[in-house]
């Protein structure tokens, strides 16, 4: 149950004497460590004030996508739309941006401060369609409790 890691989540954000951002490495670390079919988990935050989206803490393969224009793939979409966005077979989206070939899946949630979307967590799968509303209500909780810190 992902639910069970909430407390966890909880924790690691409330560890105040680490920076913002070893804060939100570990939460990365946590999801990828303990959910099987998590394989690569960031966070991209919106660049100052431009539209564009640029990589902040994460685990997994390094990207060379650390800077994501709005509407470019599925995360500069999410930037866009402040909608969740599944993609249960990369293969069949076309404004999609390759990060490695092992990729099957994707899921991006927008992530909210005062109302404003501010950026996004990511999570790519090698999984072919792994995700379900567990996940989208799972990262919801999580972005919340990440925005209480920023
Ligand atoms: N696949 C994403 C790009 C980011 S990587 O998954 C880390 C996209 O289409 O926006």
């Amino acid at each position: 149950m992902l639910s069970s890691l909430k407390p966890k989540i909880t924790s690691i954000l409330a560890e105040k004497e680490k920076s913002v951002e070893n804060r939100l490495t570990e939460v990365c670390e946590l999801l990828k460590d303990s959910i099987a079919y998590y394989n690569w988990v960031g966070f991209y935050f919106k660049n100052g004030d431009k539209d564009e989206l640029k990589l902040g803490p994460y685990v997994g393969e390094p990207t060379d996508h650390t800077i994501i224009p709005f509407g470019k793939g599925i995360c500069g979409q999410v930037a866009v739309s402040n909608e969740n966005f599944v993609v249960p077979d990369v293969a069949a989206q076309d404004n999609y941006i390759a990060c490695s070939i092992t990729v099957k899946a994707e899921i991006v949630v927008p992530l909210f401060k005062n109302g404003k979307n501010i950026g996004q967590i990511d999570i790519d799968s090698n999984t072919p369609d792994p995700f379900t509303e567990e996940d989208e209500r799972f990262l919801e909780f999580v972005n919340e409790k990440v925005a209480e810190i920023l």
